[in-house]
């Protein structure tokens, strides 16, 4: 039977091309978020829904949505969907794990090693003009080489950030609320220690946890007060995970020595205070953003709301 889809955000056409020529597909072809008035007015009559995370799905959309049947997130974290709202509405809520798992665990990298040894600084020290002899002490980093790695997270992301680290013959402590099992842990050379140990010994705190009411400032002033001095925090996972003020803080401090970010608390809006440091590497949420991980999220959200609509279980479903 036909169905109507309404994809609410720019989406790659390989993907749209997927979605069967006989249903009806409204596509919004823009990176801006649709005021939440406009996105339910879009979305009347429609069986499904495409979005990405800058869309709010909250119980006021479900309920002026009554065919809506399900919503495909275009992404591994969904905190911007209200999955108990949808639970109650009997919509089907889907991500796009897996496919961004190693893309991530990348970036993640990128940051960590671009904040260690400070290549960001060394860009703009070298195109200003500012290398104008041989210096023994210019831009001096941190050795990544032999270091503790503490991966707060230890899911998808969290682990293939984890195996990397061997490359790097790091120590690797994890803290999570689930123990990965023995062979993960041996696999990987990763311990479980409770968050306050890790925050004490790592050299580097990776964060890969879900946004949730539990981890919204897991990493706030008490937390980084128990960092060591020359510890670098990178976040790739999400804004709120940290409070970004006291984060401020603790870098004009010099409280932790530097910071990687790929997301923020108010995205888009960046904390002045960050702007303005050195000892900061930021990055507008791109973690995921390789052309081919990109195609594989986009492709992966087509298909689960084509399976839903089709009366098949979605392949990748929010539990
Ligand atoms: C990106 O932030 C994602 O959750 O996929």
């Amino acid at each position: 039977m036909p169905r109507s889809v309404f994809i609410s955000n720019i989406l790659n056409e390989e993907a749209r091309r997927l979605l069967p020529t006989d249903w009806a597909v409204d596509y919004n072809d823009s990176d801006l978020p649709l005021p939440k008035k406009e996105l339910i007015r879009r979305l009347q009559g429609k069986d499904g829904l495409i979005c990405h995370i800058i869309s709010t799905i909250d119980e006021e959309v479900f309920a002026g949505c009554p065919t809506l049947k399900v919503v495909a997130n275009v992404a591994v974290g969904f905190n911007n969907i209200d999955v108990a709202a949808a639970k109650r509405h009997g919509v089907v809520v889907t991500n796009t794990p897996d496919v961004l798992t190693e893309t991530t665990a990348d970036f993640a990298w990128a940051l960590l090693m671009a904040t260690a040894r400070r290549v960001v600084e060394a860009d703009h020290y070298a195109r200003a003009g500012a290398w104008k002899a041989w210096k023994w002490d210019v831009l001096w980093g941190a050795d990544v080489y032999g270091k503790t790695l503490g991966i707060v997270g230890f899911g998808r992301i969290g682990r293939a950030v984890a195996r990397r680290a061997s490359g790097f013959n790091m120590r690797v402590l994890y803290h999570d609320a689930v123990r990965a099992d023995a062979t993960a842990e041996r696999d990987l050379r990763a311990t479980l220690v409770s968050k306050d140990t890790l925050l004490a010994e790592a050299d580097f705190v990776t964060l890969h946890t879900n946004l949730t009411p539990e981890t919204r400032h897991l990493i706030d002033d008490a937390a980084l007060r128990r960092m060591k001095k020359t510890a670098i925090l990178v976040n790739a996972a999400r804004g709120p995970i940290v409070d970004e003020a006291a984060l401020v803080r603790a870098l004009s401090e010099r409280r932790i020595a530097a910071a990687g970010l790929d997301v923020f608390e108010e995205e888009p809006t960046i904390h002045p205070g960050l702007l303005s440091l050195q000892n900061v590497v930021l990055a507008p949420h791109i973690a995921s953003a390789s052309h081919d991980t990109r195609i594989g999220m986009a492709t992966l959200a087509v298909r689960n709301c084509m399976a839903v609509l089709e009366g098949k279980p979605p392949l990748t479903p929010v539990q």
